[in-house]
């Protein structure tokens, strides 16, 4: 049967202890050339839409912007507002239910962005959204439902392949989810040894069940300084 959702390739670079926090790693340029196999090889794997959760999209790419909310704007209707956007398929896609995120043009780094929300945001920030010409998409009433926001992906959008790129949450709720369709994990030579410190994937206590969740490995490489490239199937 044809999927309604897109595939979903999820990509992390990690210590090998499984840390995510490129932040703690220091700044000398071997850690810079290491951490730049990151963006290496999402050219390479080249799919053209990606996803991050709500705090990676603000600490790695708007910065902290404050969400603007629209002053007396009309009371708007919940229905998906899809931005004019040049088909290219060129999406950066944040999970973000609570409009916590603060955009001020309708593209990041050349993408046209959608972001996820719950209906229960205000009606100013929907309406600067619209101003902006930023794509949005509803997939529940209060929590986000993935495989909702998932099935729009696919029928508003047309996007058939989505790299999931983290961090730790929004990885733990797809896999929790069951739709993580493939990893790419690039293992840095790093020991980190936080306890702390993220890892790839992070479930809510509240919903994790007891077992880990089996994968098949289908590609080692190793790449240039000292990384390995693992592909796993689920
Ligand atoms: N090493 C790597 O390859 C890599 C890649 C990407 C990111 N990172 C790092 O990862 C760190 C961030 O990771 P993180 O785990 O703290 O945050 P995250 O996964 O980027 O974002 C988590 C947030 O996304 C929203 N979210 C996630 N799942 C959701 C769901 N099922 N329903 C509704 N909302 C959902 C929630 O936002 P609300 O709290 O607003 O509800 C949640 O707090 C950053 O430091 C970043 O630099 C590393």
């Amino acid at each position: 049967m044809k999927k309604e959702r897109p595939y979903v390739t999820c990509l992390m670079m990690t210590s090998v202890d499984g840390k995510i926090l490129g932040e703690k790693w220091g700044t000398s340029e071997k850690m810079e050339t290491l951490k730049g196999k990151f963006e290496q090889i999402h050219e390479e794997i080249g799919i053209k839409a990606w996803i991050v959760g709500r705090t990676t999209m603000e600490k790695d790419f708007t910065d902290f912007a404050k969400p603007v909310i629209k002053k007396e704007s009309p009371a708007m209707d919940r229905g998906d507002f899809v931005g004019k956007h040049n088909n290219s398929g060129k999406f950066a896609i944040a999970l973000d239910g609570q409009a916590k995120l603060g955009w001020l043009e309708s593209t990041m780094d050349g993408d046209h962005v959608i972001t996820i929300l719950a209906e229960d945001v205000s009606d100013g920030y929907l309406a600067h959204l619209q101003d902006i010409g930023i794509s949005y998409i509803f997939a529940g009433k209060n929590e986000i439902d993935l495989s909702v926001a998932l099935n729009k992906l696919r029928k508003l959008f047309g996007i058939e392949k989505l790299m999931l790129e983290g961090g730790a949450r929004i990885n733990g709720s797809f896999l929790q989810a069951g739709l993580i369709d493939e990893l790419h994990q690039l293992l840095l030579p790093i020991a980190d040894g936080g306890t702390e410190t993220s890892s790839l994937f992070e479930i809510d206590p509240k919903v994790k069940g007891n077992d880990a969740t089996l994968m098949k490995l289908e590609n080692v490489k190793q790449i240039e300084d000292d990384v390995l490239w693992l592909t796993y199937k689920f």
